[in-house]
């Protein structure tokens, strides 16, 4: 049998000067955002455009603190990954973990991975591990960050820079809405950013270990995540603005 062929790493044929202009573009976004807001927080799933997030913000010396979900079913190497991002810019990440009492009450009524049953397994889950601790994480913030792109998927064409966040009453920015995949890793080859070992191993999006697979070369760049559900489902609600 062959064995599939995954996707990779792609090259870049950005040239020196448009990747330039839009590494300045994104350190004045960081900086817009913090001469109008004072307490900024940035949500990294430790995947790759979060990790363009966290270079640009170090480098632009952007106050904005980090902070990290950290579901409970998270690869090892995401949360090994936490560790090498702060020892690598000397910075600290928050953790926010689930509360225990919700995640025995998902398991309770649907199982430990009672999620691959069907969508409402699959909010609950998620609404337990990640959105809840979300909320918790964004207690007293004025406005928080995304490194969502808008090529990403059929549900972020239309996102912008900036948008109001309706679920938790203040605003949201996405600094990378208009980067492309190439742009990305134009980027982190430049500046020598840090990468989660699973991008080397057919994985271009990265979310929880029983949620993501990697993706065949080719295929679309979120067809590793919940893979067993319609693309119109594939957010987790993070983003979900209601
Ligand atoms: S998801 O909604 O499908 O899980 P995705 O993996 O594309 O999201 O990530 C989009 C953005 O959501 C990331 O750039 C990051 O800002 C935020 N995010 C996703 N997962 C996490 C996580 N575990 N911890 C913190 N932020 C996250
Ligand atoms: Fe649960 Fe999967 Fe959502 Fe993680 S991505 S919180 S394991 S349903």
């Amino acid at each position: 049998m062959m064995t599939p062929e995954f996707w990779s790493i792609p090259d870049s044929t950005l040239t020196t000067a448009e990747l330039a202009e839009k590494t300045s573009t994104l350190r004045h976004r960081l900086l817009s955002i913090t001469e109008k807001f004072s307490d900024v927080r940035f949500a990294t799933s430790l995947a790759a455009e979060d990790m363009v997030m966290t270079d640009a913000i170090a480098q632009s010396k952007a106050k904005i603190a980090l902070f990290t979900l950290e579901t409970g079913r998270l690869h090892q190497e995401t949360v090994d990954m936490t560790k090498t991002t702060e020892d690598c810019y000397g910075i600290s990440i928050a953790r926010a973990y689930p509360e225990e009492s919700d995640v025995q009450a998902f398991i309770d009524q649907y199982g430990m991975n009672g999620f691959y049953d069907g969508e409402e397994a699959k909010k609950a889950c998620c609404g337990a591990r990640k959105i809840k601790p979300l909320n918790a994480a964004l207690i007293g913030a004025d406005a928080w960050l995304t490194g969502q792109r808008r090529e990403q998927s059929t549900t972020r064409v239309e996102l912008n820079f900036e948008e109001h966040d309706d679920a938790r009453g203040i605003t949201k920015f996405n600094p990378l809405f208009d980067w492309t995949e190439e742009d990305i890793w134009a980027y982190i080859k430049q500046e020598n950013v840090p990468i989660h070992p699973l991008h080397l191993k057919g994985y271009p999006s990265i979310g929880c270990e029983p949620c993501t697979r990697q993706v065949k070369k080719g295929e679309d760049i979120r067809a590793g995540r919940w893979w067993w559900l319609q693309s119109d489902s594939k957010e987790c609600g993070l983003h979900v603005n209601k």
